[in-house]
């Protein structure tokens, strides 16, 4: 008895500090969203029970090895024992009581995170081989960039246009698939509550630049962010095409494969290509004139250039992008000298 009871002062003191130790370390970055909170106190709590656990277990392992070691001039064997019910059946009870409180306290949690706020505004995420775009249907504005006002609840419909990817922004902890297919639309709902800039990463492996599918978010105030959807919307109508052309080659992420200073990326560079002769994969060659470019754009495993991969061009730009926005596309094309 003697020995319990030294144990489990000492289990208590070592859950003490294991806990107080692992709260030091400060493993979360800064919580920075309402759905952060539950998430963070169910954390928290894990925590806690992992500190308890790994007292008992080291505790216990750690006191029977120095106090009953065997002594100088033992030579028998230990004590035998056989079972112990009582033992058995507290842990079982115990720890099926706990798994079980958990999965409660999970479910609230996931519950508080999908609360549905019927102010919130709407934003399109698509996730493309390696970037994100937002569209804000309600105000007609597209972005690379993620602008969300602060205390109010932004409801995310990801998708995809090729392959798995998956939206992450570690601050607001919440995290969610974004598949290929126009019935797999899935929702994601956050409240930001931090000012202040963040960084949206792919938590799916996606392919080569997976790592480096990183968009900026924002948390702005409420003026800031109406000023922001005026930019933005006018940058999409700005008077010279040369000009909404870049924007559109920014947004829907042309630029990220195709160069503007001559450099060759997945796709060839925009430098210099109009009136240029092409030399296709069959060895023809064609010019790279205004009607060239839009199938391009369209149909673009009709014309592949010699030496770049057929496939690698979405497909489904002719849903994407309307004809006067490849019109802006090739006079930005043109510039490019
Ligand atoms: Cu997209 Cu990883």
């Amino acid at each position: 008895m003697k020995h319990f009871v030294i144990v489990g002062v000492i289990v208590i003191i070592v859950t003490v500090l294991v806990s107080m130790g692992l709260d030091a370390v400060g493993v979360m970055p800064p919580q920075a969203s309402a759905q952060a909170v539950p998430i963070d106190n169910l954390f928290n709590m894990h925590l806690k029970v992992i500190s308890f656990l790994f007292a008992l277990i080291v505790t216990f392992l750690v006191y029977s090895v120095i106090v009953f070691r065997r002594k100088k001039g033992e030579t028998g064997d230990g004590d035998h024992f056989e079972g112990h019910t009582g033992l058995e059946i507290t842990w079982t009870i115990f720890p099926l009581i706990t798994v079980l409180y958990f999965s409660y306290l999970g479910a609230q949690a996931l519950a508080e995170t999908r609360r549905v706020d019927p102010q919130a505004i709407e934003i399109n995420v698509t996730g493309v081989q390696w970037s994100w775009r937002f569209d804000y249907p309600d105000q007609k504005v597209i972005s690379t960039e993620l602008v969300l006002p602060i205390n109010r609840q932004a409801l995310l419909k990801l998708t995809s246009t090729d392959v798995i990817h998956s939206f992450w922004v570690p601050e607001f902890r919440v995290k969610q698939d974004a598949l290929p297919g126009a019935d797999m639309v899935k929702d994601l709902r956050i409240t930001p509550t931090q000012l202040g800039e963040f960084k949206v990463r792919c938590a799916e492996l996606c392919g080569r630049d997976h790592a480096y599918m990183e968009n900026t978010v924002r948390v702005v105030s409420e003026e800031e962010y109406k000023q922001w959807l005026q930019e933005q919307s006018a940058k999409a109508n700005d008077p010279d095409p040369t000009k909404r052309g870049k924007f559109w080659a920014e947004v829907y992420g042309c630029a990220s494969c195709h160069s503007a200073n001559g450099t060759a990326r997945t796709g060839p560079t925009w430098k210099g290509v109009f009136g240029s002769t092409r030399t296709l994969e069959d060895h023809t060659t064609v010019t790279a004139d205004e009607a060239y470019l839009r199938r391009s754009i369209l149909t673009p495993n009709a014309q592949v250039v010699y030496e770049f991969p057929a496939n690698r061009m979405p497909q489904n730009f002719e849903k994407l992008v309307s004809s006067k926005q490849i019109d802006d596309l090739i006079a930005y094309i043109k510039t490019l000298k």
